[in-house]
């Protein structure tokens, strides 16, 4: 893509993001779009070759969603909840044959819907899970981590310095996966992945 193009997307999507945060700040949970370094080192965990779809938390503006996409992930294998109508509309005219769902990520049951029994290659959450209680976020990793094969990660977005999901007394055990000081503000991204004894 040619640079002014690159420009003007960006600039499409700071505003969009702005809207977005004006209308629900702790649903959007950020001040800025993800970078696209950000986004490609969430996406650097999937295994496209798995042959399994990849769900997608948050896509919010489609910064991670386009990066899972060029990981080599095929549109229809990609499944993306977002709770915010405005983002969803607009992911569905940019990115017409990926399924983003309208709801709740915190209720999966009901939000994934027909694709409930699914099993998936890998989470990518953008979700702004430092505005949930803590029972909340163990909750949806432990829900999360049910629908991937054994081993196999969720990868976490956050601006805080520590892991927002404590992996103390859980099935589950959490490593840092990258520090990226090219994100407004710097973000830290966390791997979940289900504990060997447990799997
Ligand atoms: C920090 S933004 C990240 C968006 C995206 N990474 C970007 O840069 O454009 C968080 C996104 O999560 C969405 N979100 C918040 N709570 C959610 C929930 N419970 N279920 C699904 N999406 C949610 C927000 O609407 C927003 O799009």
């Amino acid at each position: 893509m040619r640079f002014p193009e690159r420009l003007a997307r960006r600039f499409d999507d700071e505003i969009r993001f702005f809207k977005g945060w004006m209308d629900g700040p702790k649903a959007v949970g950020a001040i800025m779009p993800t970078s696209a370094v950000t986004a490609r080192s969430m996406a650097s965990v999937i295994n496209p070759a798995s042959e399994l779809p990849v769900l997608e938390l948050g896509p919010g503006t489609g910064v991670i969603t386009r990066a899972i996409l060029a990981r080599g992930v095929a549109p229809s294998d990609l499944v993306s909840i977002e709770y915010s109508p405005d983002f969803h509309a607009r992911l569905r005219l940019d990115f017409p044959e990926v399924r983003f769902i309208l709801g709740d990520a915190f209720d999966l049951d009901a939000t994934l819907g027909d694709l409930n029994d699914s099993l998936f290659d890998s989470v990518i959450s953008g979700i702004p899970l430092l505005n949930f209680p803590m029972s909340c976020r163990v909750a949806l990793i432990e829900d999360l981590l049910d629908r991937l094969p054994p081993g196999r990660p969720v990868v976490q977005f956050s601006y805080g310095a520590l892991s927002p999901v404590l992996a103390r007394g859980t099935s589950f055990q959490v490593i840092h996966h990258d520090f990226v000081l090219r994100n407004v503000p710097p973000a830290r991204l966390w791997i979940y992945r289900r504990r060997p004894e447990m799997a």
